[in-house]
């Protein structure tokens, strides 16, 4: 096997596929934006915390800052297209709802709203961030969590085999999980 030197900015590239998330946040008027986000990940049992990676830039970077709240909802694999609208404008200028065909839910702990066409949500409380290069590690407390019933398992666990997530490989690129790998029986 021959080991081909990457360069390091293309480095990330080697932690692809990762799903595909539709983060909320509200601003102080009350409108709600919506930020897709490949970098997102679970951090900690318990407390159950959860943490995304927001460009200093971003329109949702503000907010998450103001607000102190956000929401990760879970696409499936047949929104690929509103995944690109929300994420090639930003929510300073466009309402993201309307421009992508979403619909506001009201949240059960927090102030941004879920996205009723997402099969999972998840209500976070802003309770660290870590200024990281260019992006914002945001770390958030588990408040609530919901999904729609055909996602759970018999044990009432969300199984990403039920919930398909999009994942985002690079660009505008996405794909879907095939299958399970058999569990070897030792
Ligand atoms: C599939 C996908 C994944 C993305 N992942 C991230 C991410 O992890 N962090 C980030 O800051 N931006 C990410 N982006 C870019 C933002 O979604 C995009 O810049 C968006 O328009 C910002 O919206 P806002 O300014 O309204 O917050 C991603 C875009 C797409 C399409």
């Amino acid at each position: 096997m021959v080991k081909v030197e990457v360069d390091p900015r293309q480095a990330r590239h080697l932690l692809s596929a990762r799903p595909a998330v539709l983060v909320t946040s509200v601003g102080s008027d009350g409108k709600p934006n919506i930020i897709p986000i490949g970098w997102s990940m679970p951090t900690s049992f318990n407390p159950p915390l959860v943490a995304i990676s927001v460009g200093v830039r971003r329109f949702s970077h503000e907010l998450i800052e103001d607000s102190q709240e956000f929401v990760v909802n879970l696409p499936s694999k047949d929104m690929r297209d509103k995944i690109m609208v929300c994420g090639s404008c930003s929510g300073r200028r466009v309402n993201k709802f309307e421009r992508a065909g979403l619909t506001p839910l009201k949240s059960l702990r927090v102030r941004p709203p879920r996205i009723k066409e997402c099969v999972g949500h998840i209500e976070c409380k802003l309770v660290d961030k870590l200024r990281t290069g260019d992006h914002t590690i945001f770390v958030g407390e588990v408040v609530a969590s919901s999904a729609d019933e055909e996602v759970l398992d018999e044990s009432g666990t969300p199984s990403p085999l039920l919930a398909e997530p999009i994942y985002h490989l690079s660009g505008s690129d996405f794909g879907t999980l095939e299958s399970k790998l058999e569990t070897p029986k030792h």
